[in-house]
């Protein structure tokens, strides 16, 4: 079986080939990085817009990267939900169009299952069960996967979402969209010991996180302190380890509480370099393993919802003839 992935569930047009029996064939991205950038983040209306212009061309050059026609596809994969609703309606109309002028199966993929089986495209891919540690700019959650369609959500964000905390702290430093990346990069410079922030719900039981709180106290900080670059590296570095810090000390409790000791990072924040240092560090603490996918399949991609997409057909499932976009979809 031959799937071609298409993702346009915000900002990002990717789309992907993948085989059964070859494995990934071809991936092309389109980012809407610069279109949004002066306005500070996405704005819903342009990203759709966008998705309409770039889906046909990127679809061609996917095949065309991977040496096949329209005719070689055995079914088509769609990011279904959640997302922006004009942008997802983009994809799931050329997925579910196409699968029926070519007479063959379409499929809507959950965009966070996406995200946990991304690193299923390595070359050394965990097996399961695993504890999946989602955190995108959308989501953070704990998901204990039992394999293909077995998910559990053990825990997840009450408030803002990890990457959407980078986001918002980065605005408030003056920092460009997208900022996760940029404070990332700041805190590089900064130095540990300046500031103390919290570690939000680590003295509670659970396994849920609120990330909001952090922003308040970034904000509170920066308007107490003198505005000059290493007192903003210091800063950034403060957050970043406070919340790399919370998502370690909950992961860990999610695998004492499971038993399991494979760990599996996916979402956009997973290409934080400090999280997966640190990450490492605390599973080989633990002998356990730890997998993430390659940094551009951390961020949104269509090879993730093509490989979700192969293994829901595999199974024998199948989207019926209307187009559906779904913003808000529990996973
Ligand atoms: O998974 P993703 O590409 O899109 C969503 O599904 O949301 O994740 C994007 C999020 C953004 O919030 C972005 O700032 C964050 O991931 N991000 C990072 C880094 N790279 C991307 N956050 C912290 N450090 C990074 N290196
Ligand atoms: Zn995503």
């Amino acid at each position: 079986m031959r799937v071609l992935g298409i993702e346009t569930s915000c900002d990002e047009t990717g789309i992907a080939v993948y085989d059964e029996k070859l494995g990934l064939m071809s991936h092309t991205l389109y980012s809407q990085v610069k279109l949004h950038a002066d306005y500070g983040g996405v704005v819903p209306e342009l990203a759709s817009r966008d998705h309409v212009r770039k889906v046909i061309p990127l679809i061609r050059q996917a095949l065309d990267e991977a040496g096949c026609q329209f005719s070689d596809l055995d079914g088509i994969a769609f990011t279904k939900g959640p997302g922006l609703v004009g942008a997802l309606l983009v994809g799931a109309c050329a997925g579910r169009a196409l699968a029926f002028s070519l007479g063959i199966p379409a499929i809507g993929v959950h965009h966070m299952e996406g995200h946990l089986l991304a690193p299923m495209l390595e070359d050394t891919p965990p097996e399961f069960p695993f504890i999946a540690l989602l955190v995108s700019g959308g989501h953070t959650q704990l998901v204990k996967v039992d394999g293909v369609g077995q998910y559990e959500v053990l825990g997840e964000s009450v408030d803002d979402a990890a990457g959407e905390a980078f986001d918002k702290t980065a605005k408030l430093m003056g920092l460009d969209y997208p900022g996760g990346p940029r404070l990332a990069k700041l805190a590089a410079k900064g130095e540990a010991t300046h500031y103390k922030f919290p570690r939000p719900m680590t003295d509670k039981p659970g396994l849920n996180f609120s990330f909001s709180g952090l922003k308040t106290f970034a904000a509170n900080t920066i308007s107490a302190e003198p505005d000059d670059e290493q007192t903003r590296a210091n800063i950034a570095r403060a957050f970043e380890e406070a919340v790399v810090d919370t998502l370690i000390i909950k992961s860990k409790r999610a695998l004492k509480q499971t038993g399991y000791n494979r760990l599996v990072i996916a979402g956009g924040v997973s290409a934080n370099s400090r999280l997966r240092a640190n990450l490492a560090e605390m599973m080989s603490s633990l002998a356990g393993e730890v997998f993430y996918p390659r940094p551009e399949f951390c961020t949104d991609n269509g090879a993730m919802i093509a490989y979700a997409g192969i293994q829901r057909l595999l199974a024998g499932q199948t989207e019926d003839l209307s187009v559906k976009g779904q913003p808000r979809w529990p996973l």
